[in-house]
């Protein structure tokens, strides 16, 4: 088994959406090489139909440059990135997505793969949440909704 044949053994039950690309970041890429059933729901296409595309098809008209420059920053730099971007569905509906992104690098320390947790997050009535800048909570409140593996791997966790 390869590492990327274990981490999408890994992912494939897991009930937090994760999704996998090369590491061609410049367009057309980069493309989806693996996404789990929980991704499929969530952006609300089938892994067949995912699996060759790039994660771009999401935007739309809300989706803000600001944070996809931030993404393409992190991506080229080979860091992670841990932010929130408007994502569209095919039937148009439109969701705050909460993505933490991570390089996959190997052994001699090459970025082969991007993996993404993506959750939506949902706005929240009363009081911000977290202080200034933050306006959504994940509609998972609390982190139970992780299974440990996931927590260990860091998923959603500030640093
Ligand atoms: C693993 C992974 C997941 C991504 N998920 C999303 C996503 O859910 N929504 C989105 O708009 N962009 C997503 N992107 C970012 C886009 O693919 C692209 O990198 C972004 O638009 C910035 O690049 P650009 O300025 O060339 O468009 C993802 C990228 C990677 C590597």
């Amino acid at each position: 088994m390869t590492a990327l044949e274990v981490i999408c053994a890994l992912a494939h039950d897991s009930a937090v959406a994760i999704v996998i690309t090369d590491a061609k970041v410049e367009k057309p890429g980069p493309t989806i090489l693996y996404a789990n059933a929980a991704f499929s729901r969530l952006v609300g296409r089938e892994a067949a139909e995912l699996v060759g595309s790039n994660p771009r098809f999401m935007q739309g008209r809300e989706t803000r440059r600001p944070a996809l420059d931030q993404f393409a920053q992190a991506l080229a730099a080979g860091e992670r990135f841990h932010g929130y971007l408007t994502n569209y569905r095919p039937d148009g509906s439109k969701y705050v997505a909460e993505i933490d992104c991570h390089p996959l690098r190997n052994a001699e320390g090459r970025v082969e793969y991007f993996l993404a947790f993506e959750r939506e997050v949902v706005r929240r009535r009363g009081r911000p949440w977290g202080g200034t800048a933050s306006r959504f909570e994940p509609a998972s409140v609390s982190d139970e909704s992780l299974t440990p593996d996931l927590k260990l791997l860091g998923a959603f966790q500030r640093r």
